[in-house]
């Protein structure tokens, strides 16, 4: 529920009639096609102006944006700024190793782009080709993206944490036609072996005829038929390639996303509509202004690297911030040091970072200078209190706005949260709050029909578009609108709950399916009992997400085991833990292991994880009704295994 308590920003502002902010809002409420057409005017440099601003229907998923235009979002990223400030910085990154940092201009970062685009040509990736991107945050990596969007090639971008098989499973649903790797990565002191992982990905992937390796380390990595040296290739190109002019609804990149059922599902995004809105949030969400450093500490595997480390960032020609690093290497103070030696006014993270990090003491803060900070963002899951309360008061001294930040791979974009920019807001600890422009949320109760009025909570809806929103999940459009029109037809359905306060501003309750989110890592349930199930002495598992107080949650596994002595479960456990990190990552793998001899289930066979997540939670007096069950002592021994699984946990501890 909502905190009362208010937070007085330091500079609270005077509302200003008739300022850009105001104007904008006003006009998005009362004329959003309107509105969406002067912004993409005036913000994207087109090659052929659009002729139609929106063409959608969300029964039919049909979600289509700036019609008739053509343009070329590396060009909007790049060729703009390097026309009027080639030497400013574009990327600052942030290694591995502190104090290292490397700045690329945007001249630069164009003249990298076009090397990587024109290497790219040379060996036949052509528009409309699927490239994986399997890399560390780094210059090499942004330069990958932006290379594929000069050529029209799509851009799937894979975190470097995932598994051989993840990215087998990813490369062959988009039939990717290229990878482009590391030999090594470096992350908290230690190497990844990143080209290892790509050998025996590639090996089931028929549709890959190269793999492009870059160099972040001096270890040499045997080279096969496919592997060509990325930084050799390049340096025998030119530093300048024509973009190719693109259609606003030609795709830019796919990205693999979890949901409730099935595999992962790449999310489509598109050119303008996607572009224009990454930029449009950044500069309002985060109340960015020209000259400002940025920085976002996401992993560009991940959506918010996406928007908020390299598209949206460099549209507005900001220099953004690559973080390479962890939170805690080599110590605690990691990010506020760098925000005094980069200079970062805004400052973008993960909440499972700040729950780790107030563990410490704040002398880890507050040895560092950190009056270069203006703005503080929250993002990827719900924010607890304290965690808001550290972030602001400590981090920011109580003077920086915070904002929690609420969206999805599906949005684009930033769809709900406080915007500093306007003039006179508050902001309410923990809280999302505002939509923003041309953002209209709607809660729904449980018959489908809209809840409205105010301190109600409901199904999170949003019931009109916006240019930033995904088009479809890579071959399966049926599969895009069964998971998110069908549920509430003619809105897009979130799959969050949230609640809407006495103030009409809105706070996300959590997921309202059986995905979860570990470290701000989106997961389904599903994916890992999948995993589990392939091992011959397991018939049967079941996952649910429990909390955690730094994670926010993790995986509690319930299994079932064929006949075999007690003697080898935790030999089997550690075989479970195993496929799991082998099949999906290592984060993946679930903290709790409890060997049951059945689930429960009801009478049709589904099995009730709303029980099994009560008991594994340690609330099993308040298991709710019980009588669909079609075995209720399936319960009581369900119950006595945790809390004997407990006390011994207990002990151990
Ligand atoms: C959750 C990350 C509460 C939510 C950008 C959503 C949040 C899922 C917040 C999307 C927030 C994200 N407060 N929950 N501020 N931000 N979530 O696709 O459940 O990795 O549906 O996108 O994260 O995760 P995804």
């Amino acid at each position: 529920r909502a905190a009362r308590c208010r937070v007085v920003l330091a500079r609270p502002r005077a509302p200003v009639p008739g300022s850009k902010w105001q104007e904008l809002r006003e006009l998005s409420e009362r004329a959003p096609e309107r509105f969406w057409d002067s912004v993409a005017k005036e913000r994207l440099l087109w090659n052929k102006p659009f002729e139609q601003v929106a063409d959608c229907d969300m029964r039919q998923g049909k979600i289509r944006w700036f019609l008739g235009g053509q343009l070329n979002v590396s060009a909007n990223c790049l060729d703009v700024h390097v026309a009027r400030a080639p030497e400013r910085v574009a990327l600052l990154w942030e290694r591995d190793e502190p104090g290292s940092e490397v700045k690329v201009t945007y001249r630069e970062l164009l003249e990298t782009t076009c090397r990587l685009a024109n290497t790219l040509k040379r060996h036949g990736v052509r528009k409309g080709d699927r490239v994986a991107i399997y890399m560390p945050v780094s210059p090499i990596a942004v330069a990958a993206m932006l290379a594929c969007a000069r050529i029209g090639a799509v851009h799937t971008v894979v975190f470097a944490g995932f598994s051989a098989e993840a990215l087998a499973g990813r490369i062959e649903d988009a039939q990717c036609k290229a990878v482009i790797t590391c030999n090594q990565g470096v992350r908290g002191g230690r190497t990844i072996n990143l080209k290892t992982t790509v050998d025996t990905a590639v090996k089931s992937c028929p549709s890959v005829r190269n793999v492009f390796v870059a160099h972040r380390t001096e270890c040499k990595v045997p080279m096969g038929p496919l592997d060509i040296f990325l930084e050799e290739e390049m340096a025998k190109e030119s530093t300048s390639c024509p973009p190719e002019p693109m259609e606003s609804e030609d795709m830019l990149f796919m990205l693999y996303t979890s949901g409730s059922t099935g595999k992962p599902k790449g999310i489509v995004h598109t050119q303008a509509g996607y572009l224009l809105y990454a930029a449009l949030t950044h500069q309002y969400v985060f109340d960015y202004h020209p000259g400002d450093v940025f920085g976002c500490v996401a992993d560009i595997g991940w959506v918010t690297g996406h928007s908020y480390v390299v598209y949206g960032p460099l549209c507005n020609g900001a220099t953004t911030v690559l973080f390479e690093s962890t939170p805690v290497y080599p110590n605690p103070g990691r990010y506020w040091e760098t925000v005094q030696r980069l200079g970062i006014n805004q400052f973008y993270g993960a909440p499972t970072a700040i729950r780790l990090l107030l563990k410490y003491d704040e002398n880890w803060v507050k040895k560092y200078d950190r009056s270069s900070l203006k703005t503080l963002g929250s993002v990827g899951e719900p924010i607890n209190r304290e965690a808001w309360e550290w972030f602001y008061h400590v981090v920011g001294d109580g003077k920086c706005p915070l904002v929690d930040t609420w969206w999805q791979t599906e949005t684009g974009g930033v769809c709900i949260a406080p915007q500093p920019a306007e003039d006179g807001a508050e902001i309410l600890p923990a809280m999302a709050m505002r939509p923003f422009f041309g953002i209209q949320p709607t809660l729904m109760d449980e018959k489908g029909k809209e809840i409205r009025g105010n301190d109600v909570s409901g199904a999170l809806c949003i019931s009109q578009t916006w240019p930033g929103m995904a088009r479809t999940i890579y071959g399966d459009h049926q599969r895009f609108v069964d998971a998110y029109f069908k549920p509430y037809p003619g809105h897009y359905f979130t799959g969050d709950g949230a609640y809407r306060s006495k103030e009409g501003y809105y706070q996300i309750t959590g997921r309202m399916d059986d995905v979860i989110n570990i470290s701000g890592h989106r997961l389904g349930t599903a994916e890992i009992e999948d995993a589990l199930d392939e091992h011959p002495d397991v018939p049967e598992t079941a996952v649910v997400g429990i909390p955690h107080d730094v994670k926010g949650e993790v995986p509690f596994a319930f299994v079932v085991l064929k006949e075999v002595g007690s003697s080898s479960q935790s030999q089997v456990i550690e075989e479970l833990k195993s496929l799991v990190a082998a099949k999906i990552a290592k984060y993946a793998v679930p903290d709790h292991f409890l060997v049951v001899k059945r689930l429960p289930k009801t009478r049709s066979g589904k099995i009730m994880r709303r029980i099994l997540r009560k008991v594994a939670m340690g609330q099993s007096s308040d298991l709710g009704d019980i009588s669909t069950l079609d075995d209720p002592s399936v319960v009581t021994e369900v119950i006595q295994a945790c809390d004997h699984y407990r006390s011994l946990e207990s002990k151990k501890n």
